[in-house]
């Protein structure tokens, strides 16, 4: 069967970005696969639920390489260079695996004690604020990853602010032309970073890529495949994590049973509340673009061939009560494992380990040094970051 029923997400406005889960919940009830309008004005095939979203996240009929997207789909690739997670194998085999082991999760908690040291400066810088109040974002969610990656993969130097801005506006912009034109901006100053790069190598991660890339007759990276690289790590150092941390601690502070909980059992149940954190709020609702390349049945659904647009709803298989008992209720103790907010199949999230590492140390170095943390807005009053991809707030107004 084929759905001929456009659901219109855009007219939903406001509504939809602060609280898309009822909406995603209605069309569960109605079906797996619906043909949506995006807020961005672009039609898709939307699949809600955790079996089908799951099922279509592995499902290697689905394309994720723009030149098999359909033309005048009304979407465009936003990017600046070519990537793992918009490549299918062989190709995404091989930059993945330039990357891999540097992100296992031995690797990873090899960076605990630097981690730890990095989150104490910044919630310093946070509690010498003489009002005891701080918006948690800029203070904590959004310097600490970014601060992370840039070291981890051998930028410090980063400009953060100004590609701060790029990045929301590349990843979030409702429109367009501001996407791209950010996109492009990103592209020429990371041009000119990698060429500063090659001139004063080191003994990192960019460093070797760019050794690989600039091998004689070597055919492991491409130019345009070393930009997309760094990029990539650097948008999700940017883009995620920094949700993880804020989406997290705005569900612990609005439920103080559980906030309690924690605090009277740490060590028991922070590996547990930080993957209730990911179903329950997820730092992303849609992952990235998907596209058909034969027609394709979805869970019942025929959906036509030729490079249609299918958008995953990680933010709906999450609070599926097929799949989670009471998928609505925040709760640190439930069995979280299995869910999809880090994806799922060939692309699932390469920086889950690091992901997890912050939040651990973010939340322990909060809860210890801020004894009475509270949030300072009433949650309603937040205001959400745009577009259906990114799911957190744009300031968390805290006090203590
Ligand atoms: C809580 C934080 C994070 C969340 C929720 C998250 C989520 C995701 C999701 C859902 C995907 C799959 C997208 C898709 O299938 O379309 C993904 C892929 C990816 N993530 Fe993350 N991510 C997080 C943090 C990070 C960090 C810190 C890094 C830095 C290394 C990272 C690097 C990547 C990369 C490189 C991919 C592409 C993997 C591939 O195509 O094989 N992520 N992430």
């Amino acid at each position: 069967m084929t759905s001929e029923v456009v659901v219109d997400l855009a007219a939903l406005g406001e509504d939809f970005t602060r609280d898309p889960y009822p909406v995603y919940a209605e069309l569960r009830g109605r079906g797996p696969v619906h043909r949506i309008r995006m807020p961005e004005g672009a039609e898709a095939w939307l699949v809600v639920g955790y079996e089908a979203g799951r099922a279509a996240l592995a499902d290697d009929r689905l394309s994720k390489e723009w030149r098999n997207a359909a033309p005048g789909l009304g979407v465009q690739q936003v990017s600046s260079g070519i990537t793992m997670l918009s490549s299918d194998p062989p190709d995404h085999t091989r930059l993945r695996k330039l990357v891999t082991r540097e992100f296992t999760p031995r690797r990873i908690e090899a960076l605990a004690p630097r981690v730890r040291e990095m989150t104490d400066a910044f919630v310093d810088a946070m509690l010498a604020a003489p009002d005891r109040r701080a918006d948690l974002v800029e203070a904590l969610s959004f310097p600490l990853p970014i601060t992370v990656i840039c070291e981890l993969i051998g930028v410090p130097a980063l400009d953060q602010e100004q590609f701060r801005e790029w990045s929301n506006v590349s990843v979030s912009a409702p429109a367009l032309d501001d996407r791209l034109a950010a996109a492009a901006a990103v592209k020429e100053y990371l041009t000119r970073l990698l060429a500063d790069k090659r001139a004063h190598p080191g003994d990192d991660l960019v460093s070797a890529l760019i050794r690989a890339a600039d091998e004689e007759g070597g055919d492991h990276l491409s130019h345009d495949e070393l930009l997309g690289m760094v990029w990539l790590l650097l948008i999700a150092g940017h883009e995620t994590t920094v949700n993880l941390i804020s989406n997290g601690m705005l569900a612990l502070l609005g439920h103080p049973d559980q906030l309690a909980a924690l605090r009277a059992d740490f060590d028991g149940l922070i590996d547990n509340a930080v993957e209730e954190m990911l179903r329950y709020d997820g730092p992303v609702e849609t992952p990235t673009a998907r596209f058909t390349r034969e027609p394709v049945e979805i869970a019942g659904t025929l959906v036509p061939g030729g490079g249609q647009l299918v958008l995953v709803a990680l933010a709906d298989a999450d609070r599926d009560p097929a799949r989670f008992a009471e998928p609505d209720r925040f709760d640190i103790r439930r069995d979280a494992r299995g869910h999809v907010a880090f994806g799922h199949g060939i692309h699932y999230c390469l920086g889950a380990p690091l992901a997890r590492l912050e939040a651990r140390i973010a939340v322990r170095t909060l809860l210890d040094r801020c004894p009475e943390l509270a949030l300072d807005i009433h949650p309603a009053a937040l205001q959400w970051r745009t577009g259906m991809m990114m799911r957190g707030p744009l300031r968390l107004p805290v006090r203590w």
